[in-house]
Formats: structure tokens, sequence, C-alpha cells
């Protein structure tokens, strides 16, 4: 492929694809990269220039690109069933995928319903609860409560419980009110305050919410552990646990959207296990399939299933979508779920991120960082940039300064952060790390 080939991509693509979260006159000056292949770690571009893709593709990406494993286990799907609808029929992919999740929920959770991305699992939560408390007889349970600095996906239901401006602001009209409270992030200590005492906090300012309006409340919406799209705002589990007394307490339901953190990015498989608790529905997508296709799904408990459990057609749950339960992005779950299983990832992913955390040491020290935080593989620091306008261009900054360096980067504000393929070897980590250092050493000067 030569370069002017390369360039026809690029501008071919300009021409016809409109690309996502992107203000696309951005690409006058930002460069849009034309991906040939991925390998491991590894995207390339048609020139054949290599990016560690530091980021998993947007958080989906666990075991590489083009894993061998998951590619022969979707060739072989391809030769029995690509899809069948789900309603009125069934398959193999779908019902052992469903087995295998609820047993790793200890069937606390033991039914799931599948849609297609993150954002339509996120709506299936909303309406069930909603749909639950009215088959129950609470029809007014209607509103919902989310935390300062929440995304929860960008469709006009996940939106109203998204509190990222730069997301909902032209769609306000559009969307329905919920409660926004106060977040439990870490950040937020104020001098001589612990992650818990923030948390704790937190939990009271939603105790008064539910105090005052818990008969109107249908659920609370959370992403356990780390708030991502909002900047990788970290909390202590203590949090989760509160928040699972109060639901049951003023009986609101418990919402965890672990869309980005669930598949063991945190340290456990779903974050909720690292505060011991189980929600009223778990929403999972992006690593569930390996990063290799769009499989979203919720998982409930009996109780939520027994509401919709009648001979009146009404008091079912008719969502759908017509790829509900795709038999190839299924068997990409199951072929995802047993790499957990016989490489003893999560066992392994806690060396990688004790490594990880060292191989950054400098940049954690350096007086320019603010806020060095971990989650299990999510690594995230704040850069400090006192310039109004430098701060507002440090993202698209450090975004073409990684890319010279092979890295694919792309902060959220001022905070950069590392989510990568579980797959990442020490070689490439270190890699990372130091390459990291010379992209922060360019934006900042
Ligand atoms: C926590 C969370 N919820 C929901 C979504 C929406 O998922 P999707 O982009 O697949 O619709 C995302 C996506 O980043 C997310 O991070």
């Amino acid at each position: 492929m030569n370069l002017n080939q390369e360039n026809d991509w690029v501008a071919r693509s300009l021409q016809h694809v409109w690309h996502p979260c992107t203000q696309m006159q951005h690409h006058e000056t930002v460069p849009l990269i034309p991906v040939s292949h991925g390998r491991g770690a590894w995207l390339f571009d048609m020139e054949g220039k290599r990016y560690l893709d530091a980021i998993s593709s947007w958080w989906v990406n666990l075991f590489g690109h083009a894993n061998p494993r998951i590619n022969a286990e979707l060739k072989d799907q391809l030769d029995k069933l690509e899809h069948a609808m789900l309603a009125g029929f069934t398959h193999a992919p779908v019902v052992e995928l469903s087995e295998k999740l609820a047993a790793l929920t200890n069937h606390a959770l033991g039914h799931c319903f599948y849609a297609s991305d993150g954002a339509s699992a996120v709506e299936i939560a909303l309406k069930m609860s909603f749909h639950a408390w009215r088959n129950g007889g609470q029809t007014e349970k209607q509103e919902f409560i989310c935390i300062q600095g929440s995304y929860h996906g960008e469709t006009v239901g996940a939106l109203a419980v998204t509190d990222v401006s730069l997301f909902r602001e032209a769609y306000g009209p559009m969307l329905q009110r919920a409660h926004v409270l106060a977040s439990p992030d870490a950040r937020l200590a104020e001098a001589g305050e612990t992650a818990a005492d923030v948390a704790l906090r937190a939990a009271a300012a939603l105790e008064a919410k539910l105090q005052e309006r818990a008969g109107k409340i249908a659920a609370v919406i959370i992403e356990p552990l780390v708030q991502c799209a909002t900047g990788m705002a970290m909390h202590d589990p203590v949090y989760l646990k509160r928040l699972r007394e109060l639901c049951d307490q003023y009986q609101v339901h418990l919402i965890a959207d672990e869309i980005a953190v669930g598949c063991g990015r945190t340290g456990t498989f779903f974050a909720c296990e690292s505060a011991s608790i189980w929600p009223d529905f778990l929403c999972l997508s992006k690593g569930i399939s390996g990063g290799y296709l769009p499989l979203s799904l919720v998982m409930t408990t009996d109780t939520v299933y027994q509401a919709f459990y009648d001979a009146d057609v009404r008091r079912g749950f008719l969502h759908s979508h017509s790829y509900t339960g795709n038999p190839l992005a299924c068997r990409a779950a199951l072929a995802t779920l047993a790499i957990f299983e016989d490489d003893k990832v999560l066992q392994k992913n806690r060396v990688k991120a004790e490594f990880l955390n060292t191989a950054f040491a400098d940049l954690k020290n350096d007086v320019r960082v603010r806020h060095f935080r971990q989650q299990g593989m999510i690594l995230a620091f704040d850069a400090v940039v006192d310039d109004a306008e430098r701060a507002a261009t440090f993202s698209r900054r450090f975004f073409a300064a990684a890319l010279k360096q092979e890295l694919l980067m792309r902060p959220i504000g001022r905070t950069v952060y590392m989510m990568p393929p579980y797959i990442l070897e020490q070689d490439e980590m270190s890699l990372l790390a130091h390459k990291t250092r010379l992209v922060f050493e360019e934006v900042m000067a």
C-alpha cells in the first residue's frame, strides 16, 4: 500500500463516513488513521506504522486484536449459525453464555436479556426497573437517580442519566430529568478526608434524597468503582456497599453499569464484587465479546424476572433488537470467558497491574501530575496545566503527540489514562510508560 492509496482511504472516509464523537472539521488538522490490521496490542496503519492500543479501542479489547482463539471460535460458529431471531427461538451460544454469566454471580443474577450496544443495555435496565415497579402496582416509581459526572451512553434514555455536559448539553430539552447527586470521586477529598470519607459523604446525600422521594424513585444507576468517561473518577468500594443498603432500605432498584468496568477491568470479574454486593440489574458490554462484536446484556434477579412472568402479554418485557443474542457475538463472548478461565486472567492481571504501576513511578512523582490513581487495569493521572487555552487543547495535542510515539491514547480533558488489553507483556508496559513520558514532556513543554 503506498502513501497515495493511504491518503485515498482518508479522503474517501472523510467524504462519506461521519465519524463518532467527532467534530468533523477538526480532521482538517487532526490526522485520521486508516487502519489496515491489528495484531495483539498493536494496530497497524496502511503505511505499516504501528500504534500500541493503550485504550483497548474504546475499552473493548481484552485479549488483543486478531486473537487466534477467538478467531477460531468465530470461524467455527460462522459455519454453524450466523444469526437467528431470539423471539421464539434459542441457540447454544446464547444459552451457554447466559448459564456461565449467571454462575459467575452465584445465580444472584440468573436472567440475561440481550442487546447490541452499551447504551441499549442501559435503556433496557431503566425500562425494566420502571416496568417491574409498575407490574407490582407501584406506578408512582418513575424517576431515576444518577451521580455527578456519570456516563451511561448517548441514546435518549441513557443520556437522561448521563451527567457529562459536553454530550448532553445540546439535547437537554429532549431528555427526561433525572436526579443528579454528589459524586463519590476520591479526588474531592478535603484536607484530612480519606476516599472512604468522600464515599460516605456522597452516600449520605443519596440517603437524604431517598428519604424525601423514595416513593417516586425507580432506580439508582451507577458505574461501580470508576466513572470512566468523566475522566476515570475512582471511588472507594464502601460507596457501593452503602448504596446497596440504602436501596434495600428504601425499596429502590440498584443498576450497576459495568459496561466499562466489568469483565475483570477493575480486578474482579464484576466490579461489584469488590464490595461483595449484587445489584438488581447489571449491564455488560464492551469487553464481554473480547472487543470483537457488538454485544450487550442486562443481568437481573429472579424477583425482577417474576414481576414480568404472567399470562398477560402486556406485563411481559416487550423490548427487542433485531440482533438480540446474536450467535456470533455470544460465541465470541464464550471464547472470551474461556480465556479468563484457562489463562487465570484475573490472577495474572494483579501482577500486571502492579508492574504497570511501577513502570509509571516517575510520572507518579512528577510535580506536574496530580491524582495519580489506579484500579486494576485502569491507570490515570491529571496533568496540571494552568493556561486555559493550553488546557482546552491538551487532549488533542496529547493524542497527536502520542501517535508520533506509536501510541493510541486519547486523554479525557487533562486526564491521561491507560486501559490496555490484558495481553500486554512487561516489555510493552515498560515501552508504554517510557513513551507516555516522552509524549507528556512534549505536550507540557
Ligand atoms: C459506563 C458506560 N455505560 C455505557 C456506555 C455506552 O456504551 P456504547 O457506547 O456501547 O453505547 C459506555 C461507553 O463508553 C460506558 O462507558
